[in-house]
C-alpha cells in the first residue's frame, strides 16, 4: 500500500541519505508525484506509470562491501531515464566502468560549478553558478559513452550524461536550496528528459483517496483528534466518505496540552461534525506511568493504554451506534518511511506511536495522509478552509509531554513541563517566530540543581528550551533566534513555573540528537 494510483511518478531510490525526502519533495513541488523506494524494492515498484528513476545520495563509498548497490542489469532493463545524485553519480560511474577515486579531503558546502557543454539537463543553468556539495569520493574518469557536462575546481566530473542510455548524473545536490539552479535541473530531468506532464498537487491525492474509498461507508468510523493539523485534516477527509457515520474522540491523557480539549470540542462542533466525544483519562494514564523511566518502556505503556482506551470506547459506541470498522489516523509519509519499513540501511530510532503500535487497534486503520508530507498536509488544510492557527501548529508527538519528561515520570514533572511549554509557545508567538521555526517546546530533565531564590537555597529542576528548524522532522538544526527571545522565555519560566531554578537552551542538531528527548 505504499504506492499511489497516479498516472506518472518518479521513484527516488534511497541509499541511506536523509536527502532522499528532500528530492521527493522538490519533485512533487514541481508538479510530479514522487516516492521513495529502497534498492531491493525498485524492480517490484516498476510499472508503466514510472517515468524516471533518481538514484539518491548516501553516506557510504561505492567501494565499501557493505554499501547498497543495484545491478547494472537492473538499470539497463529499466528503459526509462535515470538521474544519479552524489552517491548515485558515483554508483553509475562505478557500474559502467568509470573511475571513482576514494577521497579523504572532500568538498563541502557551496562551490562554483562551470557548465562545459550545453545539454537539456542544464537548460537555463548559466555558465557559472553555485552548487552545494557534500562528498569525499570523486568520479575522476567518466565511463565510456558518457560526456562530462560540467565541473568544479575540485571535481572534474561534476555532471555527466549518456544520451543513448538515457543516464544522467551530478555530484552536487540539486535538491538543496543552496544549489542556485538545482530546482531548474530537477525540472529539466522530470519534464524535458522524462517527459512528465505535471499537474500533481496534494489535494489531488486526497480527492483520489476519497473516490477510491467511498465504499468503506458501510460501517462507522472513528478519528482520534488532537487539535493538530494531521488529525484535523484526517477528520475532514473522512467526513467526505463517512458523513454522519464519522465519530471524533479526543482522549485527554493528561500528557496533552490543556487548551486543546476545549478547542477540539468547540471547533468540530462549529464545523458541523455530528459526533464529538471527549474522554477524560488523565488519572488512568498518569497512575500507570508514574515511576517509569525507560524511554521505550514509556512509549510502549502509553500506546497500550491509548489503544485500550480507544478499543473500550469503541465497544461503548457500538452499543449505541452499531458496528465500527475503521479508525482514521493522520500518519504522514515520513513516519511511514522512517519507522514503518525496516531496511538494511536504516536503523529504527524510536517507536513512533502511530506507526509501530498500529496492530493494537481493534479497528482497521484508514490513513488518508500516508503519502503526504507535513507542508502538503498544511496546503490541503488551507484549501479545505481550516483556520491558519490550526494548520500552522507545530508538530506535537502522539505520546505528548511523555517524551519531554526525561527519565522518571511523575506528576510534578508533568505539571512543570506543561507550564513551561505554554510559555515557550506564547513567547514565540509574541516575537513573531512561531511560524518561522519548525518546532519549539520545553522539556524537563531528570536533574535538579542548586540555585538561590530570595536568600534561600533551592534545589529544583532544570528545564530545556528546544527550538528547531527543519524540513520535515527527519533532520533538524537548532534555531538561531535572537538572544532576547531566549532570555524572555527563560525569565518567564523562572518567574512563573514553581519547581524550576534553571533554564537551558539546546544547541544540538539532528543528527546526532533527535528533536524530542525520548
Ligand atoms: P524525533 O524526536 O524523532 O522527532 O527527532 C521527529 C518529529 O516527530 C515527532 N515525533 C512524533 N510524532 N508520534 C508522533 O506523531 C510520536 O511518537 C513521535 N515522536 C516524535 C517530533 O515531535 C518531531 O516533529
Amino acid at each position: 500500500w505504499f504506492f499511489m494510483m497516479v498516472s506518472e511518478r518518479i521513484l527516488v531510490v534511497e541509499f541511506g541519505s536523509q536527502y532522499s525526502h528532500l528530492i521527493v519533495k522538490r519533485v512533487r513541488r514541481l508538479g510530479v508525484y514522487a516516492e521513495i523506494v529502497y534498492p531491493d524494492e525498485l524492480e517490484k515498484a516498476l510499472d508503466e506509470t514510472v517515468k524516471g528513476v533518481i538514484l539518491s545520495g548516501g553516506p557510504m563509498s561505492v567501494y565499501d562491501d557493505e554499501s547498497p548497490k543495484i545491478s547494472r542489469e537492473l538499470l539497463e532493463g529499466l528503459g526509462i531515464p535515470i538521474l544519479g545524485i552524489c552517491y548515485g553519480h558515483q554508483l553509475i560511474a562505478h557500474l559502467y566502468g568509470g573511475l571513482v577515486r576514494k577521497g579523504d579531503a572532500g568538498e563541502y558546502g557551496g562551490v562554483k560549478f562551470r557548465v562545459l557543454k550545453s545539454h537539456n539537463l542544464l537548460k537555463n543553468v548559466p555558465i557559472e553558478s553555485t552548487v552545494w556539495m557534500s562528498h569525499k569520493d570523486v568520479v575522476v574518469e567518466p565511463p565510456e559513452g558518457f560526456t562530462v557536462l560540467g565541473s568544479t575546481d575540485y571535481t572534474e566530473v561534476a555532471a555527466m550524461a549518456d544520451d543513448d542510455r538515457r543516464i544522467y548524473s551530478v555530484q552536487f545536490h540539486p535538491e538543496v536550496v543552496h544549489s542556485e539552479y538545482g530546482a531548474e535541473i530537477l525540472k529539466n530531468f522530470v519534464y524535458e528528459i522524462c517527459g512528465c506532464r505535471g499537474g500533481y498537487n496534494p489535494l489531488s491525492i486526497v480527492e483520489e483517496f476519497i473516490e477510491e474509498n467511498r465504499d468503506l461507508a458501510d460501517a462507522n468510523a472513528l478519528v482520534a483528534v488532537s487539535g493538530g493539523v494531521d488529525s484535523t485534516v484526517t477528520a475532514f477527509i473522512l467526513r467526505e466518505i463517512f458523513g454522519d457515520k464519522l465519530h471524533l474522540v479526543y482522549i485527554d491523557t493528561g500528557f496533552t496540552r490543556d487548551r486543546d480539549k476545549a478547542f477540539v470540542e468547540k471547533f468540530f462542533r462549529e464545523k458541523g461534525f455530528r459526533h464529538v466525544h471527549i474522554l477524560d483519562r488523565r488519572e488512568f494514564f498518569i497512575s500507570r506511568l508514574e515511576g517509569v523511566s525507560e524511554p521505550e518502556e514509556k512509549r510502549g505503556i502509553f500506546s497500550r493504554l491509548y489503544f485500550e482506551t480507544l478499543n473500550d470506547f469503541v465497544s461503548r459506541l457500538e452499543e449505541e451506534y452499531g458496528v465500527f470498522k475503521y479508525l482514521g489516523q493522520g500518519t504522514l509519509y515520513p513516519d511511514v518511511v522512517e519507522t514503518g519499513r525496516t531496511s538494511k540501511y536504516t536503523d529504527r530510532i524510536k517507536s513512533h506511536h502511530n506507526v509501530v503500535y498500529r496492530e493494537l487497534s481493534r479497528l482497521e486503520l484508514v490513513e488518508p495522509l500516508k503519502y503526504l508530507y507535513k507542508d502538503e498536509v498544511r496546503e490541503v488544510a488551507k484549501q479545505l478552509g481550516i483556520p491558519r492557527d490550526v494548520y500552522m501548529r507545530h508538530p506535537f508527538p502522539g505520546p505528548g509531554y511523555l517524551v519531554r519528561i526525561v527519565g522518571r515520570v511523575d506528576r510534578e514533572k508533568l505539571r512543570i513541563v506543561k507550564e513551561a511549554d505554554m510559555i515557550v509557545e506564547e513567547e514565540l508567538k509574541r516575537h513573531n517566530l512561531y511560524e518561522v521555526i519548525w518546532q519549539g517546546f520545553a522539556a524537563i530533565l531528570d536533574v535538579k540543581t542548586v540555585g538561590v531564590k530570595g536568600d534561600m537555597r533551592s534545589y529544583e529542576y532544570a528545564v530545556v528550551v528546544r527550538l528547531v528548524e527543519s524540513e520535515d522532522g527527519m533532520t533538524a538544526k537548532h534555531a538561531e533566534v535572537p538572544h532576547i527571545v531566549l532570555t524572555s522565555i527563560a525569565r518567564r519560566i523562572l518567574d512563573e513555573v514553581s519547581g524550576v531554578n534553571r533554564v537551558l537552551y539546546d544547541l544540538s542538531d539532528k543528527p546526532p540528537s533527535t528533536i524530542e528527548f525520548e
